[in-house]
C-alpha cells in the first residue's frame, strides 16, 4: 500500500505518468465516470480550505466515488482529544483511501504508520503539501510544454509556505531549473531546505528581496500568500503582509509568456487588476488540481484507466 506524503513519495518516472493520465483525464473525464465507483475517500480536514479539501472531494465524484469526512477539527473527535492515530485507525475501518490537513509538520505521517488505507498528506502545517505541487507540475507542463529549461520565481512567505517547499522539492529533480527566491529577510526558505535540497541538488537559485529587479528574467512567477496562522507575533505578520503586492504596473516589466501562478487563496499579494491579464494562470491551476487529484485517486487505489 502506497501514501503521498512528500513529493519524493514518487520518483520522476512515476511523476511522469501520474501527469500523462491526468493530461488523459482533462482531455476526455467523462471516460473516467465509473472508474472508483463503490469506493470512498474521506477527508479529514483539521485546518481550513476551500480549494484543496473541495477539489479531492470533486476529484472523487467525478470518478464515481463517495466521499465522507470532516472539514474542522472542532466538528470531529479531534475536540474530545481523540489523536490522529486513532481517528485514522477508525476511518480506516469505513473508506478506501483518505486525505488529511493539519496544523502539525508530521501530523500525516503519524496518521499513515497506523492506517491500513492509503494516506495523502494535504498539507501538514509549515511542513510539505505535495497535492499542491501535484497540481502546479500539471498547470507548469500543460502551459509551458515542459517542467525542465525553467527559470521560476518564488515570492512572498518562503519560509512557512509549504507549498513552496514541496515545489522546490519537486522541481530540483528535472535538468536545468533556477529558482529566484523572493522574500523578506525574515520569510526566507528555512536553512534545511537550502541545504539539504537546494545545495544536495546542485541546483542554481539566489536569494533577493526585490520583485522587481528580477522579473524580466521569469518564466514563472509563483506568488504565495503571507501565511498569518504561522505567525507567533501579529505585530510581525501586519510588518511583513503586504511586502509584495502584484499589479499591473510590475507586470509590464515581465515577459510576454511569463506565467503568474498562486495556490490560493489570495489576500493582498496579487491586485484583482492582474486576474484580467493573460498571464494569470492562478484560477485555471485551481481547475487543473481536480484533473491532478483525480489521477493521484486512482494511482494510490490502483485503478485502471478504461481502454476507450
Ligand atoms: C495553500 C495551503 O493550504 O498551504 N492553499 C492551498 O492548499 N491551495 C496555500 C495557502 O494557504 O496560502
Amino acid at each position: 500500500m502506497r501514501h503521498f506524503l512528500t513529493p519524493m513519495d514518487f520518483s520522476v518516472e512515476e511523476w511522469e505518468e501520474l501527469l500523462d493520465l491526468a493530461e488523459d483525464i482533462k482531455k476526455d473525464p467523462k471516460k473516467y465516470a465509473h472508474v472508483a465507483e463503490g469506493k470512498k475517500l474521506a477527508t479529514m480536514f483539521y485546518e481550513p480550505s476551500t480549494r484543496t479539501r473541495l477539489s479531492f472531494e470533486a476529484a472523487m465524484l467525478n470518478l464515481g466515488g463517495h466521499v465522507i469526512g470532516f472539514a474542522s477539527a472542532d466538528s470531529s473527535s479531534a475536540a474530545k482529544g481523540e489523536s490522529v492515530s486513532d481517528t485514522i485507525r477508525v476511518i480506516s475501518c469505513y473508506a478506501d483511501i483518505a486525505a488529511i490537513r493539519h496544523p502539525k509538520e508530521g501530523a500525516a505521517l503519524v496518521a499513515a504508520q497506523k492506517s491500513s488505507i492509503p494516506v495523502i498528506n494535504a498539507g501538514d502545517g509549515g511542513h510539505q503539501h505535495p497535492t499542491q505541487t501535484l497540481t502546479d507540475l500539471f498547470t507548469i507542463r500543460s502551459l509551458k510544454g515542459r517542467l525542465g529549461n525553467l527559470t521560476i520565481g518564488l515570492c512572498g512567505d518562503l519560509k512557512f509556505g509549504r507549498t513552496v517547499h514541496s515545489l522546490i522539492n519537486a522541481l530540483t529533480r528535472y535538468d536545468n531549473v533556477r529558482f529566484v527566491l523572493i522574500s523578506p529577510e525574515a520569510l526566507r526558505l528555512p536553512g534545511y531546505i537550502r541545504t539539504e535540497v537546494l545545495d544536495k541538488k546542485g541546483a542554481e537559485y539566489k536569494e533577493v528581496t526585490d520583485l522587481d529587479s528580477v522579473m524580466p528574467e521569469l518564466d514563472i512567477l509563483y506568488m504565495t500568500r503571507i501565511q498569518r496562522e504561522r505567525f507567533f507575533n501579529e505585530e510581525e505578520y501586519i510588518r511583513l503582509k503586504d511586502s509584495y503586492i502584484l499589479d499591473a504596473k510590475k507586470m509590464k516589466l515581465a515577459r510576454e509568456d511569463m506565467l503568474v501562478l498562486h495556490p490560493l487563496p489570495r489576500v493582498n499579494e496579487i491586485a484583482t487588476e492582474v486576474d484580467d491579464d493573460p498571464r494569470a494562470c492562478y484560477f485555471k491551476q485551481a481547475q487543473y488540481g481536480v484533473y491532478a487529484r483525480m489521477g493521484l485517486i486512482m494511482t494510490l487505489l490502483g485503478l485502471e484507466a478504461p481502454k476507450c
